[in-house]
């Protein structure tokens, strides 16, 4: 329903001077320089067609945080009254002034333009890479990526009509670039990894071989999960799937039967589709990332409906299809009550008005009640970077969207005797957002325990992330016919969302409403309820990143969930 297949009236401009001279242009948006792993090659043809988007100035969006951290915040009269698609509406909806001065600039240059957003705050239309220069000063090149050899079209900077000053937050893509690394690889395939001890102590409730292989008896074990269904019908999970991750059905079925032979092996999802996105069923299409994240989920969140997102090709360069997805979720009347994500690339990648605006996007879906997870990343302190090629003593990466404030970040924990951090585990405090109310205190205390350590590599003043933990190494499933064990925070965000489900099963069975954005209950009431990881670190290029200790820390949160705690935490 969200494609730009959008028809370009091709008028020609009544101006056909030099792109200067009568357009008043200020520039919007520019890097300092290409992104670390990008080389750019050369302008790019002016033929190239260019599908650009434009994000319109919202109405109120900051009175919509104010109505998020309400309805959010436990001890709040408003808990849990999450909003309807028409009153998130009434904050997003650009003003008729800002719907004005764009429909008049698009009409000055013939441009038909296609909503993209239940409320019109996201347009779409297709144009050229010589029309992008003329309509944003934008000089668009080729660049490509080092590793991937993937090519892209982007530019530095560009402008906006001083018309649009005030009404335009952005223009997509242009100084955002996309990730074909993150892309490639969003798990790890274990490369017959050894554990450093094959030690027989185990956590108290789960068995010994959870210490060099965890399945999802491990995993319910070690947090306590129930493992009878899920009784709520009205109880939903989204997955989201991308970059031709297909979710297999058959990988599912035999992962139920070695695992959950209690769960029925036809157990399976729902399939979701956009952007033309689909789900083939061959063998050697399944997806090792798409294959995880059904799989600890159908198998963990036991009985709770389950759909997967499969965003097609139309939107996979860079953001945009994360944009989609967010904003189909927000066409819905009932949107799904937790989704988890298992991608994401390198915050310095990402403009920091698109960061923003996505980020804003979230806080929507948050408003309407979706708890929204998202794996932190599998760098350490160094994001999505190429392994090695990070410089020592540089600042670190964080990653997007983990920075953002307004949802869950999920690391990594690793063994069940003690559960330590996985040193993978990506964390670290954000370039572009500043720290959530809800953090303060719990990050302060962390900053100051660092001291000196890491001083002038990070953003202290940052939202701090992940918020919590799950495990994430040595994790058993089932991709193309043969088990295999894979690593990766990509393993923590679906088990995490599954706890969250399951939770939001029993709320449901007493008339309760879904816990929706997470943040404020998990750093007040919730904090007791997790099982605080005080051991290990992330790595930082080959050195020690940020260690692991008591309280909030930037490798594993708050903490890995204890189940029948957060009943209680809930009031159940
Ligand atoms: C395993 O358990 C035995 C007996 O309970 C103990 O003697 C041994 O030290 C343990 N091994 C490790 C690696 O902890
Ligand atoms: C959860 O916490 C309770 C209370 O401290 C504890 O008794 C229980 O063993 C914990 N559950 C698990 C699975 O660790």
């Amino acid at each position: 329903m969200l494609q730009a297949s959008l028809v370009f009236l091709s008028l020609f401009s009544l101006v056909l001077a030099g792109p200067h001279v009568t357009r008043d242009l200020r520039l919007h948006e520019s890097r300092d320089s290409v992104p670390n792993g990008f080389t750019r090659n050369g302008p790019a043809p002016g033929d190239t067609p260019l599908p650009l988007r434009l994000a319109l100035k919202q109405n109120n969006i900051e009175g919509l945080q104010d109505v998020l951290m309400d309805i959010s915040t436990p001890t709040s009269a408003n808990y849990g009254q999450h909003l309807s698609l028409e009153e998130v509406n009434e904050y997003v909806a650009p003003k008729p002034e800002t719907i004005a001065a764009v429909n008049a600039w698009l009409s000055e240059n013939g441009l038909a333009a296609k909503t993209l957003s239940p409320t019109g705050d996201w347009l779409g239309f297709q144009t050229t890479v010589a029309r992008a220069y003329e309509l944003f000063d934008a000089d668009f090149s080729t660049f490509t990526h080092d590793v991937t050899g993937e090519t892209t079209v982007r530019t530095l900077a560009y402008s906006i009509p001083a018309s649009l000053q005030g009404h335009l937050d952005l223009v997509h893509p242009t100084i955002t670039f996309p990730n074909p690394l993150a892309s490639k690889e969003p798990v790890s395939v274990t490369p017959g990894r050894l554990r450093a001890s094959s030690s027989n102590v185990t956590g108290a409730a789960a068995p010994a071989s959870c210490n060099t292989a965890i399945t999802p008896a491990c995993v319910q074990a070690l947090y306590g999960i129930p493992t009878t269904p899920a009784t709520q019908s009205s109880n939903t999970l989204a997955v989201s799937g991308f970059i031709n991750q297909f979710a297999n059905e058959a990988d599912l079925t035999q992962f139920l039967s070695t695992y959950l032979p209690d769960v029925g092996p036809s157990t399976t999802f729902t399939l979701q589709t956009l952007d033309g996105g689909s789900n083939p069923q061959s063998q050697s299409q399944a997806g090792l990332e798409a294959d995880l994240d059904v799989q600890y989920t159908i198998g963990i969140a036991t009985g709770v409906s389950t759909f997967f997102m499969s965003v097609g090709p139309s939107s996979q360069d860079g953001l945009s299809g994360f944009l989609d997805l967010v904003n189909f979720l927000l066409g819905q009347n009932s949107p799904p009550q937790v989704l988890t994500t298992s991608y994401g690339q390198n915050e310095n990648t990402v403009s920091r008005s698109l960061a923003t605006s996505l980020c804003n996007a979230y806080m929507q879906l948050g408003a309407r009640g979706t708890s929204i997870l998202f794996a932190s990343g599998d760098g350490g302190t160094e994001g999505f970077q190429v392994p090695g090629s990070c410089s020592p003593g540089q600042p670190f990466v964080p990653t997007f969207p983990s920075g953002c404030p307004f949802l869950t970040s999920v690391g990594a924990t690793e063994n069940v005797n003690p559960e330590i951090a996985a040193s993978f585990s990506s964390g670290g405090f954000s370039n572009y957002f500043g720290t959530p109310i809800y953090q303060t205190v719990a990050k302060s205390a962390y900053v100051a325990k660092l001291g000196s350590t890491h001083l002038g590599r990070y953003n202290p003043a940052g939202r701090g992330f992940p918020d919590v933990a799950a495990l994430g190494t040595d994790v058993k499933i089932v991709y193309q016919g043969a088990v295999t064990s894979v690593y990766g925070t990509s393993c923590s965000s679906p088990i995490f969302a599954s706890v969250v489900a399951l939770l939001n099963d029993r709320l449901a069975a007493v008339g309760r409403p879904p816990l929706g954005f997470l943040n404020p209950f998990l750093y007040s009431t919730g904090a007791e309820a997790l099982n605080a990881i005080v051991s290990g670190s992330n790595v930082a290029c080959g050195g020690t990143g940020f260690p692991a200790t008591a309280g909030w820390n930037p490798v594993t949160g708050l903490g890995t969930p204890n189940f029948s705690k957060l009943l209680a935490a809930v009031g159940l």
